[in-house]
Formats: structure tokens, sequence, C-alpha cells
């Protein structure tokens, strides 16, 4: 089901072809200790239930996989191959096509979660309008995490290498998040793929645009669509400097007078 006005063209071959490797770079256990501070914080700020989650650009399904035990979770992302990669992994979860800046459902939540998706924000007005699409599938009381991977104070050129093997599958990667321009409000990702299946190996190369905003837009554009915004510490273990990550979450909460 494909809900929302436009779906974000998806450029990035590790959300279309690639999408079957996914799990090699991005391990679900690697979720957990996140996922539960992530369900913590949204549980120590919703006013009720806490019961159900709508999840945005919830991609393979790494925090659902933690979360849906304590949550009925409906998942979202605009590529259709992770989604299906999710939904063949997670079938007790709801998952539908959509875009986070446009996607309107008509259902209200107790609690929204969006994490490292924020990446591919680019331009501030993305922010806003994924700040509205929070607000409106938000009950009042209810309370939405933002975790963005990283934010203008926090950012730094790195280059990283992955190794995982999977049977006769194995997959080598370099990922390079560079800014050739800091006056804007993006950065890049490159990665360098080596796939290997048996004694075959192809080397592939994928461009991913992100976001790159201050501490101060992300609270003023929660704050313009009507939330209260707190920050939270967020836990980076096993993450070895150098690295670019925030160690904060964004808390936004719907106040109960509102609508
Ligand atoms: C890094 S992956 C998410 C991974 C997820 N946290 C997980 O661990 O499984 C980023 C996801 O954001 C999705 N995405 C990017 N832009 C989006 C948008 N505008 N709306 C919805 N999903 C989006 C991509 O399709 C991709 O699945």
């Amino acid at each position: 089901m494909r809900c929302g006005a436009t779906l974000a063209a998806m450029n990035e071959r590790l959300y279309t072809d690639l999408t079957g490797w996914y799990l090699l770079l991005d391990p679900t256990e690697d979720h957990h200790e996140e996922a539960t501070v992530f369900a913590a914080a949204l549980r120590s700020a919703v006013v009720g239930d806490c019961a159900t989650l709508l999840e945005l650009g919830a991609g393979a399904g790494n925090n659902a996989h933690f979360l849906r035990d304590s949550f009925a979770c409906t998942l979202v992302d605009a590529s259709p191959d992770m989604l299906a990669l999710s939904a063949a992994r997670l079938p007790d979860c709801a998952h539908l096509l959509g875009d986070m800046r446009t996607l309107r459902l008509d259902r209200l939540f107790d609690a929204v979660l969006i994490h490292d998706a924020l990446s591919y924000l680019c331009a501030s007005a993305d922010l806003d309008a994924t700040a509205r699409t929070e607000a409106v599938h938000l009950r009042p009381g209810g309370a939405a995490v933002l975790s963005p991977d990283c934010v203008r104070e926090s950012f730094v050129e790195t280059c990283d290498l992955h190794a995982a093997d999977d049977g006769d599958r194995a997959l080598r990667t370099m990922e390079w998040a560079f800014d050739p321009d800091p006056s804007d409000s993006e950065f890049r990702t490159d990665y360098s793929f080596a796939l290997r299946r048996g004694a075959k190996v192809e080397v592939v190369h994928d461009h991913h645009r992100c976001g790159l905003f201050s501490v101060a837009e992300w609270v003023a554009c929660l704050q313009g669509a009507g939330l209260i915004v707190e920050l939270r510490p967020r836990p980076l273990e096993g993450i070895e400097p150098p690295h670019g990550y925030w160690d904060q979450l964004l808390l936004a909460r719907k106040p109960m007078e509102s609508m």
C-alpha cells in the first residue's frame, strides 16, 4: 500500500538493487541498545498508554525487531525493496510505502520514531515537512523520538571499513563521509562495496546525498510544528572515535491541549 502525495526518488543502490546485502552492512543486533533507549524515552514522555508506534524510514526493521513486543508497530519507508525486506522479517508489523515528508494516514499514534533515515532530509523545507508529518500523526499527549546520525556540530569527515560474511556471500565496504561545501546543508556519503558470491567479486560505487543541520535548526522545525522539544543522551557504545555521530536525540511531545 502506498501512502502520501509524493515518494522520494530512490537513487541509492543500497535501497534498490543492493537491498539484499543491507543486513550484512547494518546487522540487526547492533540496534538493540539504541532501540531500548528509544523505547524508554518514548515511555517516559507519552502521557497515558504508549502502545502504538509509527516508525518513518524504518528500513529493514532493525528498530522494530526489538520494539514489536511492546508496541503495535506501523513501519513506513519510501523504498519498496527495503519495505519488502522488513515485511518478510517482521510479518506482525504493518508495512506501508510512503515518504516521511508527505505521509498522511488519517490515524493517530501514541509514539513516532525516526532514526537514521533523517540523514536523507537535505533541505530545511524537508525538515519542516517531516516535523509536520510527526505532529499530524501524534495524538495529544503523544511523543516522538528523532535520532539524526549527525548534526552540524558533531560532523567530521570519516572513512570506515566494514566486513561481513554470510555463507558463500561476503561484503567488504569502505564508507566515506565528507562535506565538499560546508556553506550548504548537505554532505556526501560514498560507499565502495566489494560484493563476493563464491569466487566472483563485483565492485559497486553508491553515492548518498545527506543533510547537515544544527541542533538549533532541528529544535526550531519541531517547535514550528507545535511540539515541545528536549534533548536526551543517545548511547554510542561500540562506535570508536573519530566519528561524526551525535550523542543526543530529540524527544518531542505533543501538548495535551493541542487539537
Ligand atoms: C539507513 S536506512 C534505515 C535503516 C533502519 N534504521 C534500519 O536499521 O533498518 C534509511 C532508510 O530511509 C529510507 N528513506 C529515505 N528517505 C525517506 C523518506 N523521505 N521517507 C521515507 N523513507 C525514507 C530509505 O529507503 C532507507 O530504507
